[in-house]
């Protein structure tokens, strides 16, 4: 209703002032409005809308609220297109302003949905600047070369990736960067390491497997602690590699390609897309950076190491935070990667990306990181005025018992393990559900079911969440048929298709929608909010606000479906139940889709 709450937003305004001629045009002199505080109702009982602002403006105003509401009601009663729209206004409690919206006012608005494949969602018009389209840019996923990938990149992935997608929908152009951790020491104790156990690792492709390559990885990080001599045979390593020395290019090659196919494995079963741009991408960025910080006045040289210090934050014993950026060794490391790429992305010449926004999807534990970074990147100006740089943080993935999530014998849970136990646990429900309900369905169709059902439960699992909360991995929870859960929504879909394939979805005209039944009216507000979501999502960066609101409009629809009959009524109310049908599964399809998770005409 985004756009019907901009009408009466507009009339509202027009109407308090005016209520209030002179205080309106004092607060417009000094470059102000009166604000009438309007918001969607909190709870049903109270209509569509409420106006709020009577309270506050008490006081400026010089009258009690009740005044102030009766005459905004006064006005507003005044006016024939706002009594199209709303039932006479009713004033509540110490001055609150309730707002129904009338039945024909509702019923238009299904009509343009009914018709409207972007159910109500503007879109951007592109934003050109110097002939090009500024992107917005969101760094998701990004797990590190040489080792697997964990939940927290789980967690990254999937949020970045349903937040691409609304952008997306909404009409961005979306860069997706994988920033993968494919640079620096650890290549160097890696290449030394295998040199001497498996030097075939590093000239043919394929000779080890990724498993194998986390565990040598893990044998060169403890000798690297331990051993002195081969922490400055590693050390000379980096510095072969950093200068490109053919044959730890080669080695270094190598080795990301074999982390890269197993990552791309797990994204293909997640249908997640991304772009890789490693952290070596940005090697020929970096003394850029320090130059550019040497001229800005923000370097200082500590103990030996270029470093910025932070404003605003402290370290120990309260001292000011250094965010080092280049090491007395001389060697650079994850700040300043994350530095260049800033510079990179927000370039706007033809050698950067140019972002409009620039978004990075990681665990909590990095905000300190990206503070820093984003601090130093706003004082040596590199962020233009217009654009926004944030960071999107996400709690912990934890087990039942409320600790870190790992397997029985305590080591981290693999992706790839957690995808496969999900999916075979979905086909076991599925099974039993089959064989209770004396149904017989084709190998195929089982496969398909638990594959879609497994990956969809993982994924809403997490993005049903307040990304800022730990939340407890449970299979159980996430499978179940009730609840806010990816079963929950698919089945409200499967009853839906189920209801099209009896009663056809039949077009229906406008002036022939008819509601009369409660349940009815609820599902039609419920439908109509979808558009404001959507742009909440946008703004906010929470996912699960889209998932809360997808979750209500299922129980909403369910309750219509179980207590009102929709085949077995006379015309017009079948064709109108059957088109909140057809609009409940365009709504839902689409919020899912946005999620990343698709959907399935049977379960
Ligand atoms: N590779 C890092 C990790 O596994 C995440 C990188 C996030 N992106 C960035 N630009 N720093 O923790």
């Amino acid at each position: 209703m985004l756009t019907l709450s901009k009408v009466l937003k507009l009339q509202i305004q027009n109407a308090l002032e005016s209520a209030f001629p002179e205080a309106a045009s004092a607060a417009r002199a000094a470059g102000k409005r009166l604000d009438p505080l309007i918001v969607p109702a909190s709870k049903p009982e109270f209509g569509d809308f409420q106006i709020n602002g009577a309270l506050p403006l008490a006081k400026p105003l010089k009258q009690s609220p009740r005044q102030i509401a009766t005459a905004i009601v006064e006005q507003l009663e005044t006016n024939a297109d706002f009594l199209n729209l709303c039932k006479p206004p009713v004033i509540a409690g110490p001055g609150f302003i309730n707002l129904i919206l009338k039945p024909s006012c509702l019923v238009n608005e299904i009509s343009s949905r009914l018709i409207d494949k972007r159910l109500g969602v503007p879109s951007i018009p592109p934003k050109k600047k110097n002939g090009e389209i500024s992107p917005v840019v969101i760094d998701f996923s990004s797990p590190n070369i040489a080792k697997e990938m964990h939940v927290g990149h789980l967690r990254s992935t999937i949020i970045g990736d349903s937040l691409a997608r609304v952008f997306e929908f909404r009409g961005y152009e979306v860069l997706r960067l994988n920033h993968v951790g494919d640079w620096g020491t650890q290549f160097g104790m890696l290449i030394t390491h295998l040199k001497e156990v498996a030097p075939e690792a590093l000239s043919t492709p394929n000779a080890i497997d990724l498993g194998d390559l986390v565990a040598f990885y893990r044998q060169a990080k403890q000798r690297f602690d331990e051993d002195n001599s081969f922490q400055l045979a590693s050390r000379e390593e980096v510095v072969k590699l950093q200068s490109e020395d053919p044959i730890a290019l080669k080695a270094w090659k190598l080795l990301c390609d074999q982390s890269r196919r197993e990552f791309q494995k797990i994204y293909d079963r997640l249908n997640i897309d991304l772009t890789e741009r490693g952290e070596s991408f940005y090697n020929p960025f970096l003394r850029q950076v320090i130059e550019d910080l040497k001229v800005k006045k923000l370097l200082v040289l500590d103990d030996g190491a270029q470093c910025v210090f932070l404003e605003g934050m402290t370290g120990k014993e309260g001292k000011p935070l250094p965010m080092i950026v280049k090491k007395s060794d001389g060697g650079f490391n994850y700040a300043t990667t994350d530095l260049a790429a800033i510079r990179y992305r927000f370039d706007a010449s033809p050698k950067g990306d140019n972002a409009l926004r620039l978004i990075y999807v990681t665990d909590a534990g990095q905000a300190n990181h990206f503070a820093g970074v984003f601090q130093i990147a706003e004082r040596a100006n590199w962020v233009p005025n217009h654009a926004r740089l944030e960071h999107v943080p996400f709690g912990l993935v934890q087990g039942e018992d409320g600790k870190k999530l790992k397997t029985r014998s305590g080591e981290t849970v693999r992706l790839r393990d957690l995808l496969d136990e999900a999916i075979e646990r979905a086909e076991s429900d599925l099974r039993l559900r089959l064989k209770e309900e004396g149904r017989l369905e084709s190998e195929d169709f089982i496969e398909h079911v638990s594959k879609t059902v497994g990956i969809a439960a993982v994924k809403y699992a997490d993005l049903s969440q307040h990304r800022l909360t730990n939340y407890q991995f449970s299979f159980d929870r996430m499978l179940s048929l009730q609840g806010n859960t990816a079963p929950y929504l698919l089945y409200a879909l499967v009853r839906i298709a189920g209801l099209a394939r009896k009663g056809g979805m039949i077009d229906i005209a406008p002036d022939e929608l008819q509601f009369n039944e409660p349940q009815e009216w609820s599902l039609i507000r419920e439908l109509l909010k979808f558009d404001e979501v959507i742009v909440e999502v946008e703004e906010e960066l929470l996912p699960n606000r889209l998932c809360t609101y997808l979750f209500e409009l299922s129980q909403s629809f369910n309750r219509f479906y179980d207590q009102i009959p929709i085949l077995k009524t006379d015309e017009p109310y079948r064709k109108s139940r059957l088109a909140l049908c057809r609009l409940t599964a365009d709504t839902l399809k689409t919020g899912m889709t946005l999620l990343g998770i698709p959907t399935l005409e049977r379960m």
